[in-house]
């Protein structure tokens, strides 16, 4: 790992590590594994005897099995490409509206890889619960994953998560259990041997070092699914919280981020090349606007990345769940700002302003981005 490319330390327990802006976008559509952004909430597992790991999979079924990752190899294998974005992405930003208690991200907490593994629809079927199943005949209706690391927040228990069965089982489900990160097998730090996928979800979801899949009746009652990413409003501080009025957060709303500038950035006056990216939770996104006066007027961004891929997020060959790479120039003659905000095929917009989406842990700031710029003048 090259130093420049992250901004945490190495050293600290959890480790959790961005890439700077341009390295992101500028390797390539597809994240490298060491450009991949990395949060964790306790210490990284080593899970080293593959011989002995099995995943089990119990709770409200008629028949638990475990399964190796042999066993998982057999299986069909699913690829698909998805962005994983941590739900703190752009932190550092909200908290200077008002402190939020939280890993202070920039804008990169977020990578977009091709993952591969066996669907988790293939691997309930195996304990009896068929395609399209809402509830299991002992009365399960969500799936939890339990992970191998253990976290101070749950008492030195271990991390978990969990989703409706039904965004397991439905025809179109891409929940997978990924052991292939980028055509490789998974890395410790992603969550080697095998590592969940919820594509279009905050990263909470997607639980690393799989160790157990619970099939629960009520959602997991863990503490990242109860007492943490969840959305507030403003209003809502630490004194008059009350978790239980919110549902843990799933989706993620649309985002788009300027990678190719810092927030402030001092260019000679001519042109500045102005890269985007962006996800969008599964809906696809239908533009990217830019302004280069703070707003006043706006400009449509081109989209370049990859061809060969329909740019429609129902179209069975789309990236549907990947980031989409837009760019935008302009020549720059005066000190300004450029704003971005992209636009989903639902007509989701980002808000304008971080205020008013402020929440007390400091999640899914997918506020208007903005670059402030100033000329300096050229050189004789
Ligand atoms: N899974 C486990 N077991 N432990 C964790 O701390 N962190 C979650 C998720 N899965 C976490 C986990 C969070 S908050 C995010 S954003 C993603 O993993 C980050 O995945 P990455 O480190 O592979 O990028």
């Amino acid at each position: 790992i090259k130093k420049n490319f992250f901004c945490k330390s190495l050293i600290q327990e959890p480790f959790n590590a961005e890439p700077s802006r341009s390295p992101l976008i500028s390797s390539s559509y597809v994240t490298p594994v060491d450009l991949f952004y990395k949060r964790n909430h306790g210490p990284v597992p080593i899970v080293d005897d593959i011989e002995r790991y099995q995943v089990s999979i119990c709770g409200l079924v008629e028949k638990s099995m475990e399964l190796s990752i042999a066993d998982m190899k057999k299986l069909p294998k699913h690829i698909v490409t998805a962005t994983l974005q941590c739900a703190g992405n752009r932190r550092t930003a909200m908290s200077k509206v008002k402190t939020v208690k939280g890993v202070g991200w920039d804008v990169c907490a977020i990578g977009n890889a091709i993952w591969g593994g066996a669907k988790l629809a293939d691997v309930l079927e195996l304990v009896g619960i068929p395609n399209l199943a809402s509830i299991t005949p002992l009365g399960g209706k969500h799936v939890e994953f339990i992970s191998v690391d253990r976290c101070k927040e749950e008492n030195g228990g271990p991390y978990k998560a969990s989703i409706p069965l039904i965004q397991a089982t439905t025809s179109d489900s891409e929940v997978i259990l990924a052991y292939e990160m980028n055509g490789e097998p998974l890395n410790r730090d992603h969550g080697y041997p095998l590592c969940v996928i919820v594509p279009g979800v905050i990263g909470a979801r997607s639980v690393k070092w799989l160790d157990s899949i619970n099939i629960i009746a009520e959602e997991c009652q863990g503490f990242f699914m109860q007492k943490d990413y969840k959305m507030f409003p403003p209003k809502i501080n630490w004194e008059n919280i009350d978790w239980s009025t919110r549902r843990p957060q799933m989706d993620f709303p649309v985002q788009s981020v300027i990678c190719s500038l810092e927030d402030v950035t001092k260019v000679k006056p001519g042109k500045v090349c102005d890269l985007l990216h962006v996800s969008g939770g599964g809906r696809g996104i239908e533009r990217v606007d830019v302004s280069f006066d703070s707003g006043k007027t706006w400009v449509e961004a081109s989209r370049y990345q990859k061809t060969g891929i329909p740019y429609v997020a129902d179209d069975k060959s789309s990236d549907k769940w990947a980031w989409v790479l837009f760019k935008a120039e302009v020549e720059i003659s005066e000190n300004t700002e450029i704003v971005a905000k992209a636009v989903d095929i639902a007509a989701n917009v980002q808000p304008e302003n971080v205020e008013f989406i402020w929440n007390l842990r400091g999640i899914l700031n997918t506020s208007w981005h903005r670059i402030h710029i100033h000329t300096e003048l050229p050189d004789n």
